[in-house]
């Protein structure tokens, strides 16, 4: 069976690696904060104490972290334990600039890089059910191993591309949930109540899951975070840095992004993105959500 090593046991990366142990796949993880791979013990994988332990043997990599800066860190960490041929599945959203630099750190190491982020948040992460958006070599020793992650893998081309397309759709879920996030907070400024917003859409063609799931949680007041402000925030940067170079516009990225910077300023970094909910307001209205 093959040896699956991930580096970043984060909101995404815990639960992948559940499923990889769970499909009957060696996994061994490493996170920078070892306390939060512990947990992962349970499930079978093995706690490397640093990326070179974790990747030394492993047929296939993981990297989910948080940004291109942190993967490179950390693959420049691991390269101890790094040899030729392994595959190397770049899974974090890293934008377009930093996908080249690491394909380029793979090539000098002689690994099979795939760029391969991935589309879903925490629960489709938890369920086995993320698409996995694959571009670079269909390495047959990656089909167990995104078959124990996802519901559905797209080969797109050549490195790069899953990264482009990955700009596309979490851009589009990025304005979703500022959108919705601005809403509330309008209603609740014009003192309306927010429940109501939900029963005029509720039901309509502008319904879906993903607009109840993200109402529900501001009008619970519960943000704890399937994907961070802080995380929406960086991709928002990379959205803007991607569409500055094709010449494109990207206001709602932009937006986004202003929004999410005051709500981080305003302590809801490590919320979920539809705390976004709180840069509506000049001061944080914690009491009123
Ligand atoms: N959550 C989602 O809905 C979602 C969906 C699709 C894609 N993604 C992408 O997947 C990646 C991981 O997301 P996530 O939600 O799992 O994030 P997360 O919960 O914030 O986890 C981030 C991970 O990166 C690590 N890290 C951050 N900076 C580091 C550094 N300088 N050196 C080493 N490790 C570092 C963290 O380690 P510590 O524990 O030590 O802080 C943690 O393991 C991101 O690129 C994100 O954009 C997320």
């Amino acid at each position: 069976m093959a040896t699956v090593a991930l580096l970043g046991t984060g909101i995404m990366g815990a639960a992948m690696a559940r499923n990889l142990a769970k499909a009957g796949l060696e996994v061994r993880v490493w996170n920078r904060t070892e306390e939060k791979a512990l947990p992962l013990r349970s499930d079978g994988a093995f706690v490397a104490s640093d990326p070179a332990e974790a990747v030394s043997g492993a047929d296939v990599v993981i990297t989910m972290l948080t940004d291109g800066d942190a993967v490179g860190e950390a693959m420049a960490a691991a390269a101890p334990g790094l040899r030729a041929g392994q595959v190397w599945a770049q899974m974090s959203t890293v934008g377009v600039a930093a996908i080249e630099r690491l394909d380029a750190f793979a090539r000098s190491h002689g690994l099979v890089f795939v760029d391969a982020p991935v589309q879903g948040t925490r629960q489709p992460a938890e369920a086995g059910t993320l698409v996995v958006l694959a571009a670079g070599p269909a390495d047959e020793r990656l089909t167990p191993v995104f078959s124990a992650i996802g519901s559905k893998t797209l080969w797109v081309g050549e490195v790069g591309a899953a990264t482009r397309l990955k700009l596309t759709t979490v851009g589009f879920g990025i304005a979703l949930t500022s959108v919705l996030a601005e809403a509330l907070a309008l209603a609740e400024g014009l003192g309306v109540d927010p429940a109501l917003f939900g029963q005029v859409i509720t039901g309509g063609p502008m319904d879906s899951p993903y607009l109840q799931a993200k109402m529900k949680a501001v009008i619970s007041g519960d943000y704890s975070p399937s994907f961070t402000v802080r995380n929406a925030e960086k991709d928002t940067r990379l959205i803007a840095e991607a569409a500055a170079t094709a010449g494109i516009a990207v206001d709602l990225a932009e937006a986004a992004g202003e929004r999410f910077r005051r709500a981080e300023a305003q302590g809801h970094g490590d919320d979920d993105m539809v705390a976004g909910y709180f840069a509506g307001f000049a001061a944080s209205p914690a009491a009123s959500a």
